[in-house]
């Protein structure tokens, strides 16, 4: 691969330096183009430009292989849980029992949220969006904690990482309890992260959550699949955020924004509304993906800017759904209905010639009903899992020092025009 990438404009011509990753991905140097030609680049969706050299995630999308921190996807949902998933973006590497023990003891410790903390959740309405919330709540939480908004050693990252984790999964839970109009329950230190979120979502006063196995590895699971992704939406937010220098707790606020959207995080919710539209009768599946075809309707979970072959996260999500419901002696038919769209889909053109197979969101659903999740949760599970992703990536462009994010733009507005005085506006 030649090193230098050759560009004619008018009658410049330049050499740009190319760089290429550890996975032989290239890409075209382009900082000095605009100095030395006067031309910037332009890819409205950036789904031709690098913003950033990374060492978190990489993703083929022509094979279907996503893998953290070179670990495949595969053998981390086997093998691995969410937490250690979660250290291993962060940090770099697996940790030792001693690291796993430490990070756990202090997810446990910072669990609880802070005196009257849940007062800040009774001024919303019951019916506010649980995203709104979220978002608003994370940053709330900087002001408790702001001595460790921009942590300066390994120690204090270590400690915000676990803060956010931990009460990400807290405030998830007094939202849930909130809007259900149900007594806020406080973490118990002697459970799991995923056995302490299912308690303090569904424990009643006396009648303390009582979890299976299945339930728990099946949560975990859905949290270690969606950890990190690359540059996606959110995390693309939460760099472009954090490279004003903005602290580590309102660059993941503004991820939670991001991924509030239908077109990213929010699927997961659309699936199901789609399912539900037509298990309810009101259309069959071959008349929805008519639909689909005259682009009067999107096929939810199906698609992905990168993954042009499976999302191996749906793959494995699949696999999931089936055990996860049997276990659980849960007969849906809105997994039923997934399956037979999924079928037609991948036999007709219109999906196999746009690449369009089913992603993350596909699946997922159907497992976080299972277990008992609200629809509204979903998008709110997504933002837990991906919590880790999203400290990891902010952690890397810190240290790294980067410049701030500021995109240039093709202007086609109107040229020169004078200010007119209202008397002569038409
Ligand atoms: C996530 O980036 C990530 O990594 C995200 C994520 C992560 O972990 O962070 O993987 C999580 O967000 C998964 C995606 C969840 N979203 C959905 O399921 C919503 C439905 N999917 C689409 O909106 C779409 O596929 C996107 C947003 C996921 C990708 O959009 P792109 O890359 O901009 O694709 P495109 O719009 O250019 O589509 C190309 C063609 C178009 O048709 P033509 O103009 O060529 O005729 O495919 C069509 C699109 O209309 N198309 C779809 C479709 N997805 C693409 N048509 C119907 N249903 C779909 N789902």
């Amino acid at each position: 691969m030649a090193r230098v990438a050759s560009l004619t404009i008018g009658d410049k011509k330049i050499d740009l330096p190319v760089i290429v990753g550890s996975e032989g991905e290239v890409g075209i140097d382009i900082a000095k183009l605009r100095q030395e030609t006067g031309a910037i680049t332009y890819d409205p969706g950036l789904g031709n430009t690098g913003a950033c050299q990374s060492a978190i995630t990489f993703i083929d999308g022509d094979k279907g292989y996503l893998r953290y921190r070179g670990i495949p996807i595969e053998q981390l949902a086997e093998r691995s849980n969410f937490i250690e998933t979660a250290w291993l973006l962060i940090f770099g590497k697996l940790p030792t029992r001693a690291e796993l023990d430490r990070f756990a003891g202090r997810l446990g410790a910072t669990a609880p949220l802070y005196p009257g903390f849940e007062n800040q959740f009774s001024g919303y309405p019951k019916d506010a969006p649980p995203m709104a919330i979220l978002s608003a709540m994370i940053n709330t939480i900087s002001c408790f904690n702001y001595d460790l908004a921009n942590p300066d050693s390994d120690e204090a990252f270590e400690e915000a990482a676990a803060r956010l984790i931990s009460k990400v999964r807290t405030i998830a839970a007094a939202i849930y309890r909130m809007a259900n109009a149900l007594t806020y329950v406080a973490p118990d230190p002697s459970r799991s992260y995923v056995s302490n979120f299912l308690h303090m979502m569904f424990s009643k006063p006396g009648a303390a959550y009582e979890l299976h196995a299945e339930v728990e590895d099946a949560l975990d699971l859905i949290l270690t699949l969606h950890a990190d992704h690359e540059q996606n939406c959110s995390t693309s937010t939460v760099r472009v955020v954090g490279s004003s220098k903005a602290n580590l707790f309102a660059s993941c606020a503004a991820g939670v924004c991001a991924l509030w959207g239908p077109l990213h995080g929010g699927a997961n919710a659309e699936v199901l509304e789609m399912l539900g539209q037509i298990h309810a009768g009101g259309i069959t599946a071959d008349e929805y993906l008519k639909q689909v075809k005259e682009k009067k309707v999107l096929l939810y979970g199906f698609g992905h800017r990168v993954y042009k072959n499976f999302d191996p996260r749906a793959k494995i999500l699949k696999e999931a759904s089936d055990k996860v419901l049997a276990k659980l002696g849960v007969n849906d038919p809105l997994l039923d209905i997934a399956r037979k769209l999924e079928e037609l889909a991948l036999k007709d053109s219109y999906f196999v010639d746009r690449k369009l197979y089913p992603n993350v969101d596909f699946y997922s659903g159907i497992i976080m009903k299972a277990i008992g999740i609200p629809v509204n949760m979903f998008t709110v599970l997504f933002a837990i899992g991906r919590m880790p992703g999203w400290i990891a990536q902010w952690k890397e462009q810190r240290d790294e020092g980067g410049r701030i994010a500021r995109p240039r733009q093709i202007y086609t507005g109107p040229t020169r025009t004078d200010y007119a005085p209202i008397e002569s506006r038409g």
